[in-house]
């Protein structure tokens, strides 16, 4: 198949037409991809220390093309949206409901499957999966549990952008913060998942939902999707800006959806005594955060991580395009920018310079 390579030596991605694809094996399904967004991760991945060669792409949408044995939720010709992290159902944390941190879902991660396999070759050679999915080639092997079929009727490129950004960011909102009707919300970060984060705080009610990025054109995007104030980190106080919009409070949430250890602290700092600061965004090196442990626990502050939304996939992305039909999520105005797989590169050169909020690959 086609796919977008990573190989040693970092970036740019180089396009090949000869890499392996497994047939599935029991309880794993292939499908053929349709779309693929770009998200921060894969450039992540492609600067610092992702396993090579890999293929990337985690926000990705197709067609099943056959399923392996004992499959039963999927056939030939469904529609499914391709979820980041495949959760295994049965181990201490999927029994307990939190399906986002299933330990072989975590095994995806090191771009195999749990028993270490990767169902990509190329000359004989292993070629990883990235995230767990692989979408910058033209078909992806994953396990059941890792496919969500859509309704017939559902736009590949729309459903697409839900896998990953829309799924993580509005999922942050009302699943890892569950941030409540009237609240004030910080969005740090304004690119495919902030601008999510943002539509989740709409939906949850927010009463105020500030928003900070160095990009002016991602700022005004903001406004569109629900933004009520917009501040630019480079030139505004964001702490100071922040409590002086809340009267003084600090706001009740704190969202970094950019990715560095410093905005953490700026949501702390950001939030009154008693608020949440969530981390979305995942910094490449090993920052590392400090934080003052007594102002901290003075404060009855929270700090919280989040892994793809902390969503349950089979009942986050239903009812995510049921809000789209609604009229209540805006998904069509997410997509910047449709380019083919030979673009992938000028994709994530857009994303660098914040030009538009985000590209999906017509595969
Ligand atoms: N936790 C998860 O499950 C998960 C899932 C998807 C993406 N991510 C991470 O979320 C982050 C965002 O991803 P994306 O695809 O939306 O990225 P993006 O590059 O499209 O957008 C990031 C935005 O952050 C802005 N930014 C940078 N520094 C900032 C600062 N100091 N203050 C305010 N804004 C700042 C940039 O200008 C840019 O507009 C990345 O770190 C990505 O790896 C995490
Ligand atoms: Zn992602
Ligand atoms: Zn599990």
């Amino acid at each position: 198949m086609r796919a977008a390579l990573l190989e040693a030596g970092g970036q740019p991605l180089v396009v090949v037409d000869d890499v392996e694809v497994a047939a599935p094996g029991p309880g794993q399904v292939r499908v053929k991809v349709a779309h693929c967004g770009l998200c921060h991760s894969d450039l992540t991945m492609m600067s610092s220390g992702a396993i090579v060669p890999v293929v990337l792409g985690h926000e990705a949408a197709g067609e099943v093309t056959d399923v392996g044995v004992g499959v039963t939720s999927v056939a030939p010709g469904d529609k499914v949206l391709l979820a980041p992290l495949a959760a295994c159902g049965h181990c201490y944390w999927c029994v307990r409901g939190e399906v986002s941190i299933c330990e072989s879902a975590m095994i995806g991660l090191a771009g195999i499957f749990p028993d270490g396999s990767t169902p990509l070759s190329r000359g004989g050679a292993v070629v990883y999966r990235g995230v767990g999915v692989g979408g910058f080639g033209e078909y992806v092997v994953t396990a059941e549990s890792g496919v969500v079929k859509l309704d017939p009727d559902t736009p590949l490129d729309v459903a697409a952008v839900i896998g990953c950004a829309v799924q993580t960011g509005v999922g942050a909102v009302l699943n890892t913060a569950k941030v409540e009707e009237g609240a004030t919300v910080l969005v740090m970060g304004l690119g495919g998942v902030g601008i999510s984060v943002v539509q989740g705080a709409r939906l949850a009610g927010a009463s105020r939902i500030i928003v900070s990025d160095p990009f002016a054109e991602r700022r005004d995007a903001a406004a569109r999707f629900g933004a009520t104030d917009a501040l630019d980190p480079t030139d505004a106080d964001v702490v100071a800006s922040c409590h002086e919009l809340t009267r003084g409070i600090g706001v009740d949430y704190a969202f970094d959806a950019a990715g560095h250890p410093d905005l953490l602290g700026v949501g702390l700092a950001a939030t009154r005594r008693g608020g949440t600061t969530v981390g979305v965004g995942v910094s490449g090196g090993a920052q590392e955060l400090t934080i003052s442990a007594a102002s901290h626990v003075m404060g009855e502050k929270k700090l919280l991580g989040c892994v793809f939304g902390s969503a349950n996939p089979h009942r986050e992305v239903p009812r995510l395009v049921a809000l789209w039909q609604a009229g209540r999520l805006d998904l069509e105005g997410m997509i910047s920018e449709r380019r083919p797989l030979d673009e992938i590169n000028e994709g994530f050169d857009d994303m660098k310079a914040g030009k538009g909020i985000r590209t999906v690959l017509t595969l």
